[in-house]
Parts: structure tokens; C-alpha cells; sequence
């Protein structure tokens, strides 16, 4: 296809294309499987001449659109996966429409409306307004700069300047008990090292951490800088560490205390400051997630921390052309990227449509369905609950009464298998206490109780046979 300058004139051709598209893969979601799971590309070489409009639409339709997944649907319930809301969707589109880059102010209000997406975030979970931050990819991302942060603190205190120097010297030790895959990765990515954690025991049958066993290590240490990386809503069991508790042993003892509240922090809408994230307003910094349970697109994550200044001297390089003019810091001042997308948007777009209450109730209704879907288990005969479900997570496996640990990790991993294959929900495999485990995490908007009863009716088929 060649390029015109005026290719926008013809703007109605793409709409059309678009629309068709769109009403199509939105229309079969309910219908389709749920998960693709044996894929394939059809072109397999980089085209020369390249495809013309047509031909590239129709390629779309027939090899790729039939292959991708239901993952905004009401019934994927793997990982911990929002689906999009029709506001925050045109939110999105609206963003590749408008195309800005929101590196730094001054060309736009773009960089505004990142700011105030913050600070919207921080009224939607009550926290102080001295939390400030930067929107970024995922939670992942976030306990990124949640590792690079703490690691500036530390090198502050022993006079190091981590961001600059590197981080050869720093005297430091990490605590931590259930941290989410991503932040280990990030404690390596930091050149804090994925295997320079020191592993608090956790809470009998829980995730959550034994304050009593934190504050011993704490004391025993002879470090000069120490870390807590605490969970609000652990990604198995969605448990929550006790945070006044060990805000005030970070306090004791001059720690960094960072909390992954990915999805947890939304259950703050639910119980309240002083439910069971009471005391994360105490963190010195929070990863949260807006791409799980706020039902935005995805690359919506979201960093919040109290030393905004640490923050920028963990990422600021000054260079003449990007030099900054305004009363904030530079986006691209507090965060990996330069260059970034305006991921705000779809965010404020939802904030300013749905407001507190609208995403309250998608919440309350997650939480409902995942007890509904928990109690069923707990009463079949084919199935064993194996942890209580205490928020939108339901753990279960087949009833494995009378087998040997191998034989029910079998049979529970062919069962996840073939409850995928069979197409009508997806869910995603884990583990507890050493056993394998199957999870059914809710977090979509959409979800009610008709998705129930077809899950019931997957797994009572799939046990008949
Ligand atoms: C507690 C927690 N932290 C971090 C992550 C990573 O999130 P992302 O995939 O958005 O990077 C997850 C994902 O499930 C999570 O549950």
C-alpha cells in the first residue's frame, strides 16, 4: 500500500473497516472460545511491496481475528485479568486519535491530565494527596521503580548516589515473604539481585507475613539500609500483610517500605481505609494496577510513592533539547520511558464517566460472583475448595481424596487443560502449600451470574467424563 498525505481525507474508509472489525470480534466474544490455544501465522515473510488496504483487512479476518482470545470477555478469568469497559476502550482508541507524547509539558494538556489521573487515583483509594507518581506499563514496571527508589534511599543514606554511581558498595537487605514474580524479576533488573531477598516466614495457611519473624530480622540485621517489599492482595490466596504493623517497624528501623497492591489496593473501595489494606497510606511507595481490576486496556499501571524527588533523581539525566520548563518534573524525569504514550487517558476518560461508585460496584460484584463460584465448589463432590475464597480469587482442584501428591498434580493440571480446551472459560494454574492448583480469578466488569452457571456447568460436564 503506498502513503498519501491525504490518505485522512478517505477517513470514512478506515472508520468502515474499523467498525466492521470491531463489531464483529465484539459480537462473537460471548459465543467464541474463550482462548486459542493451537495458533499459527499464516504470512511467514516480511512483505516487500507490502498488502493493499483490502487485501490487509481481509488477512486480518481470516488468520489472525479467529485466533485471538476473549481476554476482555466475561469469562476469562486467568491471571488476574480486567476487561476493557466501553468508555475506557474509546478512551484508548481516542489515544492512538490524538497520538501525544507525554514526555514532558508544554506542548499540551496531556501532561495535566496524567497529573490529575493521580491524583484522582489517590482520591479513588483514599490515600494521602502527598502521593504523587507517573502512570506506567504495568505493575510489573511499577515494582520497577519501586526497586530503583528504594535503592536511591538506601544509597542516600550511605552516602552513595545509586542513579549516578551505580549500585557497587550498597550495604543493603531485603525483606519480603510473598512477592508477586514481577518484583523479583524487578530486584534483579535494579542490580538489587532477584536472589537477595531474606525470606520472612509467613502466617500459618496465609501468604501474609509474620510481623513477629519481620521484626526479629529487622533487629538481627547489621545492614546499613534495609527494604520491606510488602503485598496487599497476594496473587494466589489474596492475602494481606498486616502494613501498620510493619510501617511502623520500617519506621523503627528507617526502611523503605514499598507495597505491590496490583489489584489489592481496589479492595480498599470495598472495606475501607480501615480494612485490609489499613496502614498502605504508611508506604513509602505502591504499585498498582489499573489494566486489572479499574477494566482499562492494557499498559495501565500505575507508581505511587511519597518521594516524588527520589523518585526523579533515580531517573532524570539532563539533556539540553529535553530541558524542562515547567513548576513539575518531567514524566520522562520520574519513569523509564522518553518517549511515552498517553496512557493516562483511558483512565481519566473512565475516573470522569464511571467515578468512584461505578467502579465500587464492578468490584462488590467480582467479590459476590468469586464466593457464589467458591461455595458451589465447596459443596460438589468432583471438586475440593482449597483455600476459603476471600476476595475475586476462587483455589480448587479436582477432589483428589485418596491419591498421591503426583497423581492429583496430574489429574488437576489434565483438568485445567481440558477445562481451557473446552473453551467456554479460561483459567490459569498455581500453587499451594506445594500442590497444583487451579485459579479462577474474576476481575472483569462484565461478569454475573449466567457466567457462573456456565463455569459450573464446564466443570460438572468435564468431571462426568
Ligand atoms: C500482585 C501483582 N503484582 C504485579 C503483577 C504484574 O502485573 P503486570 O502483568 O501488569 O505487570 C501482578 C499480575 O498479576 C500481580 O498480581
Amino acid at each position: 500500500m503506498k502513503l498519501d498525505k491525504n490518505e485522512w481525507n478517505d477517513l470514512d474508509r478506515y472508520f468502515r473497516v474499523f467498525e466492521s472489525i470491531t463489531r464483529r470480534f465484539m459480537g462473537k466474544l460471548e459465543h467464541d472460545k474463550v482462548a486459542k490455544l493451537d495458533v499459527s501465522l499464516a504470512v511467514k515473510n516480511l512483505p516487500v511491496a507490502g498488502l493493499s488496504l483490502l487485501d490487509t483487512v481481509d488477512h486480518l479476518r481470516t488468520n489472525v481475528i479467529p485466533q485471538l482470545s476473549a481476554a476482555r470477555g466475561s469469562r476469562y478469568w486467568g491471571f488476574v485479568t480486567g476487561g476493557a469497559t466501553p468508555v475506557s476502550t474509546l478512551g484508548d482508541w481516542l489515544v492512538s486519535t490524538f497520538d501525544q507524547n507525554v514526555a514532558k509539558e508544554g506542548d499540551s494538556v496531556a501532561s495535566e491530565i496524567e497529573w490529575q489521573t493521580i491524583g484522582w487515583l489517590c482520591e479513588l483509594f483514599d490515600l494521602p494527596q502527598t502521593f504523587r507518581g507517573i502512570m506506567t506499563t504495568g505493575a510489573t514496571a511499577a515494582n520497577f521503580l519501586g526497586a530503583c527508589v528504594a535503592r536511591q534511599y538506601a544509597g542516600n543514606q550511605q552516602g552513595i548516589d545509586v542513579a549516578k554511581d551505580g549500585v557497587y558498595g550498597l550495604d543493603v537487605e531485603i525483606f519480603s515473604t510473598t512477592p508477586h514474580a514481577s518484583m523479583v524479576k524487578s530486584l534483579g533488573m535494579s542490580g538489587l539481585g532477584q536472589r537477595h531477598i531474606t525470606r520472612v516466614c509467613p502466617l500459618d495457611n496465609s501468604e501474609a507475613m509474620d510481623v513477629t519473624h519481620l521484626r526479629e530480622l529487622l533487629e538481627k540485621s547489621d545492614k546499613r539500609s534495609k527494604i520491606v517489599i510488602a503485598s496487599a492482595g497476594t496473587v494466589t490466596a489474596t492475602d494481606f500483610d498486616d502494613l501498620v504493623t510493619i510501617s511502623e517497624l520500617c519506621k523503627e528501623h528507617n526502611a523503605w517500605l514499598h507495597v505491590d497492591g496490583a489489584f489489592g489496593l481496589f479492595e480498599r473501595l470495598i472495606s475501607g481505609v480501615n480494612g485490609k489494606t489499613k496502614g498502605i497510606e504508611l508506604a513509602d511507595s505502591i504499585t498498582v494496577d489499573c489494566h486489572k481490576w479499574l477494566n482499562v486496556p492494557y499498559d495501565s499501571g500505575v507508581f505511587l510513592t511519597r518521594h516524588l524527588d527520589l523518585l526523579e533523581d533515580s531517573f532524570d539525566v539532563p539533556a539540553p533539547y529535553l530541558v524542562n520548563t515547567g513548576n513539575q518534573p518531567s514524566f520522562m524525569s520520574i519513569g523509564v520511558e522518553n518517549s511515552r504514550r498517553f496512557r493516562a487517558f483511558p483512565v481519566w476518560l473512565s475516573l470522569l464517566a464511571y467515578g468512584k461508585n461505578g467502579v465500587k460496584r464492578w468490584i462488590e460484584s467480582n467479590i459476590e460472583h468469586a464466593k457464589k463460584l467458591a461455595d458451589w465448589i465447596d459443596q460438589s463432590n468432583d471438586y475440593e475448595l482449597v483455600h476459603p475464597c476471600r476476595m475475586n480469587i476462587v483455589l480448587f482442584r479436582p477432589n483428589c481424596s485418596g491419591l498421591s501428591s503426583a497423581a492429583a498434580d496430574k489429574l488437576t493440571a489434565n483438568r485445567m487443560l481440558a477445562i481451557n480446551k473446552d473453551g467456554r472459560v479460561f483459567l490459569s494454574p498455581g500453587e499451594w502449600q506445594g500442590d497444583k492448583i487451579i485459579r479462577a480469578a474474576l476481575s472483569n466488569w462484565q461478569t454475573d451470574q449466567s457466567d457462573i452457571e456456565i463455569a459450573i456447568q464446564v466443570l460438572k460436564d468435564l468431571a462426568r467424563q
